[in-house]
Order: structure tokens, then C-alpha cells, then sequence
């Protein structure tokens, strides 16, 4: 049986998320000669060395790799158990760690608001990133709970849909169609469009749609935000297709409208998942819950 310390272990732990010695020391507020021990002496419970170091990069090892593995189990069940505690004595607290794709971010922090009012003792990470990445972070299993449109199919997951997303053609309000009924979607064949970056899901649906219609849009600027894609249309450097949710405030009326062009809008919907097996945290267990109560259609 290895003997470690929790306090060696999150030493470790912080040293490999840096890849840097000093940097944990100030990350945990110790010396680095007291990080660099603290890791000498798990390596030799151990009994294989955890890091390597080439030129000035540290790498892990095959241990030190099984070992933050083995770190990041026990620390997350650490955390669940303290939550779970919490719970029985009547409180929930703790810390929710959650993803979303770029557009949920429209609407996930004013449902946060409201959660967090019921339940002011949690804390909540929040990363805001494109589908791509959100299925990075599910392989590397680096949140408790997933907000996006199109749950990818090759990882195992458990999801449930909660709200519509619907897709909409947006243009600038003073567009010439910006009042026409039943456009037909050939029309974007003339439009100069403005497209999301690869990676992004708003993209992937909406690329999908143009194909099965042999529509070839002349895209004229990709960008990464869809911040940024509205300020382009309101610049006049054409139309593009978003989530709804983009127009969320009060001015979006008058700057923008959305164009009434046949298969559209694309219907999707918000879906929260988890990864399969995950045991999930009492504070993400009661975040889904109060997700779930979002459902319009039930
Ligand atoms: P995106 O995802 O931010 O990657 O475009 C949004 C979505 O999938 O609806």
C-alpha cells in the first residue's frame, strides 16, 4: 500500500495542472523547495518517479499520469462526499462545475442567478466554450454537468433536453427582405453570409441544412463569437444564422431582424447531460432538477 498524504497528492495535482513547481508553490501559498519534497516523497512511495524534466518542460511520466488520474477520482468523490454531508444536515453547498456552448450563455447565467438565490452556499465554475471543445472537456471528464445543443453521439451520455433553441436567419433591420413572408431559402444563394468558426455546433446545423438544400452561401467572414457575428451584421457586412437567444436585449429589435426564409427556423433544443456513470454531486443533481423544471413543453 502506498503511503501519501492527501496534501502530497493535491501538491502533485496542482504541480502537473501547471506543469510548473513554482507555480504551485503559488498556487498553495508554500515555498517550492516544499513542493519539490513533497513530491519526492510520493515518487518514493511510489517507487518510480512521477515527472520528467526536458530542457525546461516538466512532463509526467506513465505513474505520474496514472496518478493524477487516480487524484482527480479521489478528489471529486472528497468533494461529493462533503456536498453530501452538507445535504444531510440540511444544507446545500458546494461547488457546481459546468460547461456550456457559446450561445448558453444568453441564458445560463439568469438561471444561475435564480439558483443561486435558492441556494446561496454554491459556487459555481462556469465555462463558456464552442461544441468542439465542450467535447474535449467531456472526454477529459473536467465538469460535472454539460450544456449544449447536439450531445455527440460517440461519447456515452446521459441527457435530457429542456428548452427549444431554435436557429434563425438574422439580418440587419433594415434589410430588403426584412419584410418578406416565405422567402425561399435558394435566395441565400446571393446573400454575403457570416459564419461561425469550425468546431462551433451553430456551424455544423447550419451547414447541414445549406447541403440538403445544395445551397452555397459566399461566406464572407467566419468569426469565433456570436457577439462578434452580430456586430458584423449591424456593420452591414451581411446576414447570418444564430441562435435566437443572441437577441436578448432590449435594442436587438430594432437593429436586427430575423428573416422569414423557408426551413428555417432550425428546430434544436437545450440539452443538459452528464457523462454516463458519473456520480453525480447533490449540488449538480439539484442544478439539473431545477434545469429540467425549465421544460416549456412539459
Ligand atoms: P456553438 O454551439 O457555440 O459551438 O455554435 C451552439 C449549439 O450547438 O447550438
Amino acid at each position: 500500500m502506498i503511503q501519501a498524504t492527501l496534501h502530497q497528492l493535491k501538491v502533485f495535482e496542482t504541480v502537473a495542472r501547471h506543469g510548473s513547481f513554482t507555480r504551485a508553490a503559488e498556487e498553495l501559498l508554500i515555498t517550492q523547495p516544499t513542493v519539490s519534497s513533497q513530491v519526492k516523497h510520493l515518487a518514493q512511495g511510489v517507487g518510480l518517479p512521477l515527472f520528467e524534466q526536458i530542457g525546461k518542460q516538466l512532463y509526467l511520466t506513465d505513474a505520474g499520469r496514472e496518478l493524477l488520474a487516480t487524484c482527480k477520482d479521489v478528489f471529486e468523490r472528497l468533494d461529493n462526499f462533503e456536498m453530501t454531508v452538507a445535504d444531510l444536515k440540511g444544507a446545500k453547498q458546494g461547488r457546481l462545475r459546468l460547461a456550456v456552448v457559446t450561445t448558453a450563455k444568453y441564458f445560463i447565467p439568469r438561471l444561475l442567478g435564480s439558483f443561486c438565490q435558492h441556494y446561496p452556499a454554491i459556487d459555481i465554475a462556469l465555462q463558456v466554450v464552442n461544441h468542439e471543445q465542450i467535447t474535449e472537456r467531456m472526454l477529459e471528464n473536467k465538469d460535472d454537468l454539460y450544456i449544449l445543443s447536439q450531445p455527440p453521439e460517440d461519447i456515452d451520455l446521459c441527457s435530457q433536453s429542456f428548452l427549444d433553441n431554435p436557429l434563425v436567419v438574422i439580418a440587419r433591420a433594415d434589410h430588403p427582405r426584412a419584410r418578406e413572408k416565405n422567402i425561399p431559402i435558394k435566395a441565400l444563394d446571393d446573400e454575403p453570409f457570416i459564419m461561425r468558426e469550425s468546431g462551433s455546433g451553430t456551424r455544423r446545423a447550419v451547414q447541414k441544412l445549406f447541403e440538403k438544400h445544395k445551397i452555397s452561401v459566399r461566406v464572407r467572414l467566419e468569426l469565433g463569437s456570436n457577439e462578434a457575428i452580430k456586430q458584423a451584421i449591424a456593420g452591414g457586412l451581411g446576414i447570418s444564422v444564430l441562435s435566437q437567444h443572441t437577441l436578448y436585449s432590449e435594442g436587438d429589435s430594432k437593429e436586427f431582424a430575423i428573416l422569414d426564409v423557408e426551413s428555417f427556423p432550425i428546430q434544436r433544443r437545450w440539452y443538459a447531460a452528464y457523462l454516463h456513470g458519473k456520480q453525480l454531486s447533490v449540488v449538480a443533481q439539484t442544478f439539473l432538477e431545477y434545469l429540467l423544471k425549465c421544460d416549456e413543453s412539459k
